[in-house]
């Protein structure tokens, strides 16, 4: 389902990310670990197109959505396009405040459905099932009674599975958290585990950065370890979390040791 090549990418001279490489199974879960500053942020955004990276390639189902070396992959009017193969949820959950949680995730469902040819005959129809679609997300992430509300009606843990109906609207063919519960109460970051555990379930293909490291043992298939922009570390989840090879990934987890 997606594979990359030998990511490279610096800010001003300083690399933050080196030669980052890896390759995820369609229905499977990736969960990238690491300590602050180690790049994973930056990865997530060169994935979803926020960043680009010097080096590298990004090839989703066989389709290299982007090549360094070649400028003809990055053009900025197919980027946009490119972009809805990535859901991207984020730690803090930028929903709209003056719209409802029904709303917004419909919001960018129609946006894009309007331009796409045919839309102006069909448009009753299409937001109809724009509409219909949407509840059934809430409905999954257990908001059926939450949808009239605004964002300042709802809890962190329920704004963020907001969020997440949202990023499935569009129909990912992967969906990327960035921390998405490190602004949560413990009890509010259960709820919002839980949903992307249901997730995993139904073999939604993920990229999480987490630091919840239990949740990536038993939920994710992979875990990769990251330390000043590079992999130290990459393979089964329960293995690479239970029985790390490195000093550096022992290190790391060492200060988890009460959690997992
Ligand atoms: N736009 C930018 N311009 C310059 N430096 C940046 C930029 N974005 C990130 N960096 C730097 O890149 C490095 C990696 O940052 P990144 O946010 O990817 O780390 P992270 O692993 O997500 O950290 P955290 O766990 O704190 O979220 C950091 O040193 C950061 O200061
Ligand atoms: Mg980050």
């Amino acid at each position: 389902m997606l594979e990359v090549q030998n990511i490279e990418k610096s800010f001003d001279r300083t690399p933050v990310l080196k030669d980052i490489s890896f390759s995820l199974e369609k229905g499977q879960a990736l969960a990238i670990i690491g300590s602050s500053g180690s790049g994973k942020t930056t990865l997530l955004r060169c994935l979803n197109f926020l960043e680009r990276p010097d080096k590298g390639k990004i090839i989703v189902q066989g389709e290299t959505l982007f090549d360094a070396q070649d400028a003809s992959s990055i053009k900025e009017k197919d980027i946009r396009m490119k972009r809805l193969h990535f859901g991207m949820v984020f730690q803090a959950f930028h929903l709209f405040p003056q719209y409802t949680a029904l709303q917004n995730v419909m919001l960018a469902r129609q946006l894009l459905e309007k331009g796409k040819p045919g839309f102006k005959e069909n448009k009753k129809k299409i937001y109809e099932e724009i509409e219909t679609e949407a509840k059934e997300l809430l409905d999954k992430m257990g908001l059926s009674d939450r949808m009239e509300h605004y964002p300042h009606q709802l809890s962190g843990g329920q704004q963020q599975r907001v969020a997440i109906a949202r990023a499935l609207a569009l129909k990912p063919d992967i969906l990327c958290f960035d921390e998405p519960t490190s602004a949560l109460d413990p009890e509010l970051t259960g709820e919002v585990l839980k949903v992307i555990r249901s997730l995993a379930d139904q073999n939604m293909t993920m990229v999480i950065v987490t630091h919840e490291m239990a949740f990536a043992r038993d939920v994710a298939d992979q875990v990769i370890f990251m330390d000043s922009g590079v992999i130290v570390e990459q393979g089964d989840a329960r293995q690479v979390i239970e029985n790390p090879q490195e000093e550096r990934t022992r290190q790391f987890l060492s200060r988890f040791s009460q959690t997992v």
